[in-house]
């Protein structure tokens, strides 16, 4: 059993690794703006409001925790074709300043399948598209693996295919060797069941698997 920090925990990959991180019996400390919106409740659950790019709220979040899955987004809106996302980086920035002061040291971060080397393996078309769409999204989350990847923790940085709701069904592949990176379509709730078993399996420390069915 482990005490564990989810930032971006209110919906999507976030909200579903509480409720797979409850249901293996660890604690979870639910980060997210709008964590008071999430509708669980459960004995060990707690529900923490706060902004990621706040170092006050981050640092006071981390406090009792064994690992951190960080699974923060942002909505995709037409005119995030042009504008600049920081997020990603500005977070990361907080989140392993406050991860280096308390002795925190394992940290589960959630890009995507497109996000840095990984980018290298989607076909011409899909590229130009991805960049297209999200090209400002994932120059930023760029940044933001490099850091993790530039920091002294137990890292694994998990970068799912494109997401859809659905149930988990265990049946997903993980995918370390770039040689088998490719897409797909992967349900959330199976991105959660891997970060959970992030938290006490160290199979994949130090690594970038892209998650796909
Ligand atoms: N959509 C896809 O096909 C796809 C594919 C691969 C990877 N991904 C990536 O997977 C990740 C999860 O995506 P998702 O669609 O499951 O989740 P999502 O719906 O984007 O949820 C984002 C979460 O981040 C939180 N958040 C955003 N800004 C925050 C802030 N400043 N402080 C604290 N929390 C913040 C939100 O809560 P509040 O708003 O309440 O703060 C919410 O809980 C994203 O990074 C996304 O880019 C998506």
């Amino acid at each position: 059993m482990a005490n564990i920090l989810i930032i971006g925990a209110s919906k999507g990959i976030g909200l579903e690794a509480v409720k797979r991180g409850l249901a293996c019996g660890h604690i979870v400390r639910a980060f997210a703006r709008s964590a008071e919106r999430i509708a669980i409740g459960h004995r060990n659950l707690e529900k923490r409001k706060g902004d990621a790019r706040s170092s006050t709220d981050v640092a006071s979040a981390l406090d009792g925790m064994d690992a951190v899955i960080q699974a923060i987004g942002v909505s995709v809106t037409p005119d995030m074709l042009l504008k600049r996302t920081t997020l990603f980086s500005a977070s990361t920035r907080v989140l392993l300043d406050a991860m280096g002061k308390t002795g925190v040291k394992r940290l589960i971060c959630v890009t995507g399948f497109g996000a840095a080397d990984s980018r290298s393996r989607m076909g011409h078309l899909q590229r130009t598209a991805f960049r297209l769409f999200l090209g400002r999204i994932y120059d930023d989350k760029d940044v933001q693996e490099s850091l993790i990847r530039n920091s002294d923790l137990d890292w694994v940085i998990a970068r799912p295919v494109i997401l859809r709701n659905g149930p988990r069904t265990g049946r997903y592949q993980v995918l370390v060797d770039p040689r088998q990176w490719r897409g797909g379509v992967i349900s959330r709730a199976n991105v959660a069941d891997f970060l959970i078993n992030q938290v006490e399996d160290d199979s994949c420390l130090r690594k970038t698997p892209v998650l796909t069915t």
